[in-house]
């Protein structure tokens, strides 16, 4: 691999889309990871509707429109809403996330994020981690007003960077995205931290890793 620039998306691949839920489970209960996992679906189904009506609306409107819906299919005290969108603002990061990043950072690759957060978002979710000085660029779908799979989306850094798709090496956790990215044409790795199985969407990746360490060893 020839590799210039590793951009990583962030909500479930550097960020744990669970931990907001998770903090809050002795008022939610054994249900929290159902939960989650129904927020996260339906908060990702309203993205993917929304590019394809054109009514576009910011990834935060998104979250709280899904939680909205989340809650009352789990009948959940709506008093807690607010508690679980300002932990959704500071996600923690998966343990090896920090470490990886800054053994990267010491190498000649340009690094970021490829979201579809917003810009504040973005700079709120790296900035609670203490990871400010580590990215070269937090790049926002905002700015292209479309969600991920959008080519559009995945165009950012190679013209920023002025880069081959293939330069690229991409990790997500998320299969589509990683599906997304590697139809695109970049060099898509996927983050599989919990032996699930890929898509079937036209692109399996060449490489797959359980965690972020395995990454160096990659590329
Ligand atoms: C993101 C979502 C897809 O960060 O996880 O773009």
């Amino acid at each position: 691999m020839n590799i210039k620039s590793v951009v990583f998306d962030a909500y479930g691949t550097l960020f744990d889309v669970n931990s907001a839920a998770e903090k809050c489970k002795d008022k939610i209960g054994d249900r929290w990871e159902g939960f989650a996992d129904f927020w996260r679906t339906t908060q990702l189904e309203y993205t993917w509707l929304r590019s394809l009506m054109k009514k576009h609306k910011d990834f935060w409107s998104v979250t709280e429109d899904s939680l909205d819906k989340s809650i009352k299919v789990f009948n959940i005290d709506i008093a807690m809403k607010n508690e679980l969108l300002n932990l959704y603002k500071t996600l923690s990061p998966y343990p090896e996330v920090k470490q990886v990043l800054s053994n990267l950072r010491k190498k000649n690759y340009k690094l970021s994020i490829l979201s579809n957060g917003t810009p504040a978002l973005l700079k709120e979710l790296v900035k609670s981690n203490d990871l400010e000085n580590i990215f070269d660029d937090l790049f926002s779908i905002e700015e292209v007003g479309v969600y991920k799979p959008d080519s559009k989306v995945y165009d950012m850094p190679i013209k920023k960077y002025q880069i081959k798709k293939e330069e690229v090496a991409f990790l997500s956790a998320n299969t589509w995205d990683v599906s997304g990215g590697g139809n695109y044409g970049y060099n898509s790795i996927w983050v599989n931290r919990n032996k699930a199985i890929f898509d079937n969407l036209d692109y399996k990746p060449k490489n797959e890793v359980s965690n972020l360490t395995q990454l160096l060893d990659i590329i």
